[in-house]
């Protein structure tokens, strides 16, 4: 499927009950054409079974969830899943079993999670996908689960190209690396930067409003930037240390990076710092998050720039449970404002950083 073309169909989620409640969960005898609804309460037990804690935006995240269930008076249940999908799967199952009033589900691919989304549905508990999404193809948001909030990974993509193709004045071989195989981030970031650099961007027809400004679509394309290689560092950044060590070392003409995530980037700045290159010279780095290594990178002249992908979901979120369980309707896909750092304004925003 072309998840591009499918999220431009923004469907809206109806909150329908046509099922009865025992002991506030959602039984029917059919497939029910919407998520299951969740009762008023004033309190509810959730689950977020996170995907791993090896980077600073999955801690964020992490911290963000918890600080606003206990500010809000909830109880979060919390697992992690140390990059696996099947481990990630039990911990859906064990929410389920544990009959949690609403799952908040980072899946860490959109396949083998999409299958936990329909468990969770057919066990009567409402999903809600945050920062990234499962396949369309297997779970249909506003059917199977309420939907998905996060960032628009394929413009952030793009934004990237568009610093990276202006600093390199539209010439550069560069060596990208790939976010977790599988994952929308990855599909979507590779997606965004590839089809900028082609001409063939177009931005998503998402509503905007807060957001920061989007990159205008391109045609034309930039035929002087080149990706020379291309390989998954799995959003880590002693992976994407090892890995863009040996595609440097197969392309030592290379002289720009495209990190799906900062962490993988800084790996990159340290294998080049280890060779005696000069990040953001020799070597010209832009990536993707925002966290704090990344922006005193950029201080520090290393790294280029950062694009956006906000980590911290928690008050979004519950808004979100709470609106849905009120009977309000919920956009099915829900896109976080982001914005941009370079050298102009990186050293403003790093103490917030995380
Ligand atoms: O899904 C968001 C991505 O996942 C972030 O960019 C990355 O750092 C994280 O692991």
């Amino acid at each position: 499927m072309d998840r591009h073309v499918s999220r431009r169909q923004v469907v809206r989620v109806a909150v329908v009950g046509t099922g009865v409640f025992v002991a506030g969960r959602y039984f029917t005898g059919r497939v029910a054409a919407a998520p299951p609804p969740l009762e008023q309460k004033d309190s509810y037990v959730v689950g977020f079974p996170q995907i791993v804690e090896d980077n600073p935006w999955r801690i964020a995240q992490s911290q963000s969830m918890r600080d606003e269930a206990a500010a809000r008076g909830h109880e979060l249940i919390y697992s992690v899943a140390n990059n696996s999908e099947a481990t990630q799967i039990a911990n859906v199952r064990q929410l389920i079993a544990q009959q949690v009033d609403f799952i908040f589900l980072p899946p860490l691919s959109e396949e083998p999670l999409a299958r936990a989304v329909l468990d969770a549905k057919a066990a009567g508990i409402p999903v809600l996908c945050v920062d990234r999404d499962v396949s369309h193809d297997i779970a249909t948001p506003g059917e199977d689960y309420l939907g998905f909030i996060g960032s628009d990974f394929y413009q952030e993509g793009a934004r990237a190209a568009a610093w990276l193709a202006q600093t390199m004045n539209g010439e550069a071989q560069i060596i990208q690396l790939e976010g977790t195989a599988g994952s929308s981030p990855a599909m979507d970031r590779g997606r965004g930067f590839a089809d900028y650099l082609k001409g063939t961007y177009t931005p998503n027809p998402y509503n905007r409003e807060g957001s920061a400004t989007p990159v205008a679509a391109t045609s034309g394309g930039f035929p002087g930037m080149e990706i020379v290689a291309s390989q998954d560092g799995d959003f880590n950044r002693d992976k994407g240390r090892e890995v863009f060590e040996a595609l440097y070392d197969a392309n030592p003409n290379a002289n720009a990076v495209y990190g799906h995530n900062d962490e993988m980037a800084l790996g990159a700045i340290n294998a080049l710092e280890a060779r005696g290159k000069v990040p953001g010279t020799d070597v010209i780095l832009v990536s993707i998050d925002g966290n704090r290594d990344a922006l005193q990178s950029i201080v520090d002249g290393k790294l280029g720039a950062s694009v956006e992908c906000n980590p911290r979901f928690g008050p979004a979120s519950f808004d979100i449970l709470e609106r849905y369980a009120a009977g309000e309707e919920i956009p099915t896909i829900i896109i976080n404002p982001d914005r941009f750092f370079d050298a102009s304004n990186a050293a403003e925003f790093v103490d917030e950083a995380y």
